[in-house]
């Protein structure tokens, strides 16, 4: 049969710098009114382990979360890494063998599966730029006119109801994200994973450009633009008022109730009911996009490729604040992974997701446009296709590279005050001024040695070069960073201010950026299992570091401040190494 592709490949947040544990290492506990599943004799002592059951007639897995320590044993690594060469883009996965997923949360289950309708047979074509389409402004949510929000209402319940197995339905729209985001998708031995990598951004840019498209299309009106969350700014922080009448097809229940409007958006502690504070807010994200980002990489994520080996998976800023912080303040606490915001399987069921990345988006855009900064012109990344349903059913094959410029794609985004960006540094170096600390009482953290962030830790750094060339930015580089993947985890980072601790204000001028992610599952790849996710993540710190008026030190202290604390005791999170490197722009 043919085999049509579809989506982006990627690699899963497993293989070469993931824990893998094989299943056959038995498990210690029952499976309760299931089939046990036992694989081999395995005989490795491991103090605890992750129990594998087998649920009903279709094979799906279920893990028992009562099982709840991980080992810290390493096994499983060569197996999936072994012989890989010469990097190239990913090819496309092939849509006829697209599976339930296998990297889901504990607890959760999507009936169904989130495989899209793909009919045997059926192929891709290649993407076409619209030629005579209108210019499209998408504009902010909160400022949003009647006629917009009826437009969207209507074409939202339009695609509510069409047939489920329709690609265009509101349903499985949903499932794209879950099927590219929690292993609906292999490309040869990797599972396909639209995050934490290069990917994220052209990923998602095509994804809310068809959602738009359909949407349009359904009404029949090619000027339907979808409207963004300005979470960037004080009177858009709150969700859009749209998304909050209970009688519109943009209501989702499964939202956080105490998160509602006039409560707004806290990059501080996405769990608290307390409103964010506009000003932190604003350093936080002027950190992510201006002082911590300054090249394609810091922005975008780490480069990963196709028989690479050892791809490192690594968020980029764009990705990790306040994207992340965004999903897990919206999903609700009632249910177990914060679905439906708080979890990437279940994050398209929420109107809101697609506001939110339409936002997400034109933080990319005003990068480019408005920052002036250049993306990846890598072909390893801009020649990996994705697979998308077209407004018209069609399965299309798209680029990533194809998406750079949204006015081949025929839009643009309202042209509006950045606050952020305005204050953002200003705002930062308001901030208290700490004396500098004495270094020498600080060790150093290279090697591979995990260190246990249980509580902040600080570490001296060494400058390797104290007056990088122009046009070079100098990037701290955290390594080996461990976390359990059920679990939401994030850290501050801090330069100079051994004192900082959760409730140190964004608004510092010591403050750098902040290393978050979303909780996804435990992945499973045939025999094998992982529990956690070893990734790195890098952050620029020149502008910081004239900021504290420390360009002539030879080190640095840094500390790293957990937020999760609740988690940290069950699901600690781990680093090796954190060092300086000069990058050019
Ligand atoms: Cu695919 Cu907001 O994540």
């Amino acid at each position: 049969m043919e085999s049509a592709m579809i989506a982006s490949p990627r690699f899963s947040h497993a293989r070469s710098t993931n824990q893998w544990l094989p299943l056959d290492l038995k498990p210690q506990v029952l499976c309760p009114g299931k089939v046990r599943k036992t694989h081999g004799s395995g005989t490795k002592n491991l103090a605890s382990m992750r129990v594998r059951c087998e649920n009903r007639e279709d094979g799906r897995l279920e893990i028992d979360r009562r099982q709840l320590l991980l080992s810290s044993s390493t096994l499983g690594v060569s197996v999936l890494t072994s012989g890989k060469a010469m990097a190239m883009p990913y090819p496309a996965p092939d849509l006829s063998k697209c599976t339930y997923p296998t990297d889901l949360p504990t607890c959760a289950t999507v009936e169904g599966g989130c495989c899209p309708p793909f009919k045997e047979g059926e192929t891709a074509v290649d993407f076409k730029f619209p030629t005579s389409m209108p210019m499209r402004t998408r504009k902010a949510a909160h400022l949003a006119d009647a006629e917009l929000i009826s437009k969207y209402d209507k074409a939202l319940t339009l695609m509510k109801k069409l047939p489920l197995d329709d690609p265009r339905s509101f349903l499985q729209q949903g499932r794209v994200h879950c099927a590219y985001c929690n292993g609906g998708y292999k490309v040869g031995s990797d599972t396909v994973q639209v995050h934490k990598s290069w990917f994220f951004a052209p990923f998602h840019r095509w994804y809310m450009y068809f959602y738009e498209r359909i949407l349009a299309t359904l009404i029949e009106d090619d000027t339907f633009a979808l409207p963004f969350w300005n979470w960037d700014t004080e009177e858009g922080m709150s969700i859009p008022p749209m998304f909050t009448n209970k009688c519109s097809s943009l209501y989702d229940n499964n939202r956080d109730p105490c998160h509602q409007p006039p409560i707004r958006l806290n990059l501080a502690d996405v769990t608290s009911c307390d409103s964010g504070d506009v000003s932190a807010n604003y350093a936080n994200i002027y950190s992510h996009m201006v002082s911590g980002a300054g090249t394609a990489e810091l922005f975008h994520g780490a480069a990963i490729r196709y028989n690479a080996g050892t791809n490192t998976l690594s968020a980029g800023a764009l990705e990790s604040s306040p994207h992340n912080l965004g999903h897990r303040w919206s999903g609700t606490p009632g249910n177990p992974n914060r679905e439906d915001m708080g979890s990437l399987y279940s994050a398209g069921k929420d109107p809101l997701f697609y506001t939110h990345h339409s936002n997400v988006d034109r933080m990319w855009y005003l990068w480019n446009n408005t920052l002036g900064n250049k993306n990846y012109d890598d072909k390893d990344l801009m020649e990996t296709p994705f697979l998308f349903y077209d407004e018209n059913k069609q399965l299309v094959k798209v680029k990533a590279g194809d998406c750079y410029d949204t006015t081949k794609l025929r839009y643009i985004y309202q042209d509006l005050e950045l606050p952020w960006l305005k204050q953002g540094r200003s705002l930062k170096k308001a901030g208290k001024l700490i004396p500098k600390p004495k270094t020498s009482t600080f060790e150093k953290a290279v090697g591979d040695k995990a260190k246990n962030l249980s509580s902040p830790l600080t570490f001296k750094v060494e400058r390797p070069n104290k007056s990088p060339g122009k046009g070079q930015v100098e990037v701290l580089k955290i390594e080996g960073v461990e976390t359990d993947r059920k679990v939401f985890s994030a850290f501050e980072i801090f330069i100079n201010y051994p004192e900082a601790t959760t409730t140190t204000p964004f608004n510092s001028p010591h403050y750098a950026g902040a290393f978050t992610t979303i909780g996804h599952g435990i992945m499973t790849e045939g025999s094998m299992m992982s529990t956690t996710t070893k990734e790195s993540f890098k952050i620029g710190i020149s502008e910081t570091l004239e900021d504290l008026g420390i360009q002539n030190d030879d080190e640095i202290l840094v500390t790293l401040v957990p937020k999760s604390s609740k988690d940290l005791a069950t699901s600690p999170i781990t680093f090796t190494s954190i060092t300086i490197e000069n990058v050019s722009k």
